[in-house]
């Protein structure tokens, strides 16, 4: 296929040249009856190109998704405008039906378990390896894949996350042979991996390793706007129609067009100028980590100390510095104007991509150069055991439940997902027993300044559980 085409371009450009009377929706008629003051904010132009999906624009869509898939070495790829969320969502209900077992990544993200909601599948989950000296979720490792399809030959999907929040991806084409033994199809959340492929630097995609079913937050390395991510499967494990009728199911019937519009641009950026732009990224991020290895006190995760790590993604450690990283990320920005994408306890993490300057990384480096260091080194405190499994998220998710006072949460069955970051592995999940090494864990962390995403109550004095057994 003709990559230097980018058919939802060309079909913007034709919009603007084109005067004419819209009687379509959206009700701002092409920005006529916008309000002043938000046309004073934005301009113009994003109204002017604001269209609902006509004929010609859902043609163009269709040829614009035929090109991603090409250049992401897809079979079919679906654009998707409610990010990589709906697509986990499509993939789970698309490969696995109600009370149906999957195998899962524990370090997923909450859309998975919105996806086990939805379809009713039964998730038995996958510990993932981690490193307690860095405090580092390392993705699941082969030999555990391997040793759970021995143990739940009824399994009928595979999902796991690649690259993690950290960059770490993990070996990929082993898990996709592990799982295509069994005839099993691996689905992968590589929200954070939209890039990975169009570098020889940048380790595979989860596509190349075989991977079944992938999706991309292309919004999030990309150059897509937020919320614009992609869905992409292969091979002969997933039903592409049934995909099909899933992403229709739960997305919109209105998708933006100026999402639609950045998917394709990203894909042709990525495809036609990827290995020059992330050539230029990646010397940025060589350039950060020697910086920053010469200070005192603060470490950077490598990829020579962490095989398959995405080296964009820069996750530095603060445990030496002895300072939580909720306080730097502060302080990092009211005196150095530096936003990091994530503080965590112990660590703070950047998203490096191809609209990362050396200027910023100047500020950056400049920025942790005058941090001062604060007391005793932090402690970790790892993630506890997975607890025993009550009923199923969808179970937890339909049943009647309350809000008790998290000190008496003890021996009933959660209602929520309790994530702390790092690693990003969830301590507790929908359906779950709340053991008392949950809880101890959960207060060790809460008490260190950790943050715990995903309750409903973010102070952590209450936690929502089933009301009755379920
Ligand atoms: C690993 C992972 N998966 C999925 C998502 C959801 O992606 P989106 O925000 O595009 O819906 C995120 C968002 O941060 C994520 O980190």
């Amino acid at each position: 296929m003709d990559q230097t085409q980018v058919p939802l371009l060309a079909i913007a450009q034709n919009y603007l040249a084109t005067d004419h009377a819209p009687f379509y929706m959206p009700g701002h008629k092409r920005g006529q009856g916008i309000a002043p003051a938000l046309r004073e904010v934005l301009g113009s132009r994003p109204f002017e190109l604001d269209l609902p999906e006509l004929p010609d624009i859902a043609t163009a869509t269709t040829e614009a998704e035929k090109l991603a898939a090409a250049a992401y070495g897809a079979e079919r790829t679906w654009f998707l405008v409610n990010g990589s969320t709906v697509g986990i969502h499509a993939l789970v209900l698309a490969a696995v039906a109600a009370g149906e077992r999957i195998l899962v990544g524990r370090n997923c993200h909450r859309a998975t378990i919105g996806a086990l909601v939805l379809s009713g599948a039964i998730p038995t989950y996958l510990p993932t390896a981690y490193d307690h000296g860095r405090d580092l979720d390392l993705g699941v490792t082969p030999e555990t894949l391997a040793t759970a399809l021995e143990r739940y030959p009824d399994t009928k999907a595979v999902l796991v996350v690649s690259p993690n929040y950290f960059g770490v991806c993990g070996n990929m084409a082993a898990l996709a042979a592990i799982a295509h033994h069994q005839n099993i199809p691996l689905l992968v959340d590589a929200a954070h991996g939209a890039h990975l492929g169009f570098h020889p630097r940048l380790p595979p995609s989860a596509l190349q390793c075989g991977a079944d079913g992938v999706v991309h937050s292309t919004h999030k390395v990309g150059t897509a706007c937020t919320q614009a991510s992609m869905l992409h499967c292969q091979g002969p494990r997933i039903d592409p129609q049934r995909l099909h009728h899933a992403v229709h199911l739960l997305q919109t019937t209105s998708p933006n067009f100026l999402l639609l519009l950045s998917l394709d641009v990203s894909r042709w950026q990525l495809h036609q100028q990827g290995k020059e732009l992330f050539s230029q990224t990646l010397a940025l991020a060589a350039i950060a980590r020697s910086q920053l290895s010469q200070l005192a006190r603060i470490d950077v995760i490598t990829p020579a100390t962490t095989p398959t790590l995405d080296p964009t993604r820069l996750t530095v450690l603060l445990h030496a510095l002895g300072r939580n990283g909720y306080d730097i990320d502060q302080e990092l920005f009211s005196r150095h104007r530096v936003m990091p994408e994530m503080p965590t306890l112990t660590q703070l993490v950047f998203i490096l991509s191809i609209g990362t300057t050396s200027q910023d990384i100047q500020r950056l480096v400049a920025g942790l150069a005058h941090l001062t260091p604060g007391g005793a080194p932090l402690d970790p405190v790892a993630p506890c055991a997975i607890p025993p499994q009550i009923c199923s998220p969808r179970q937890a998710f339909m049943a009647e439940q309350e809000s008790v006072p998290i000190a008496q949460a003890m021996g009933r069955t959660s209602a929520e997902l309790l994530c702390p970051y790092p690693p990003g592995i969830p301590l507790l999940c929908p359906g779950e027993l709340v053991t008392a090494e949950v809880l101890a864990t959960l207060t060790a962390i809460h008490r260190a300044g950790g943050a715990i995403h995903g309750g409903s109550d973010p102070n952590l004095s209450a936690l929502r559980v089933l009301r009755t057994a379920v």
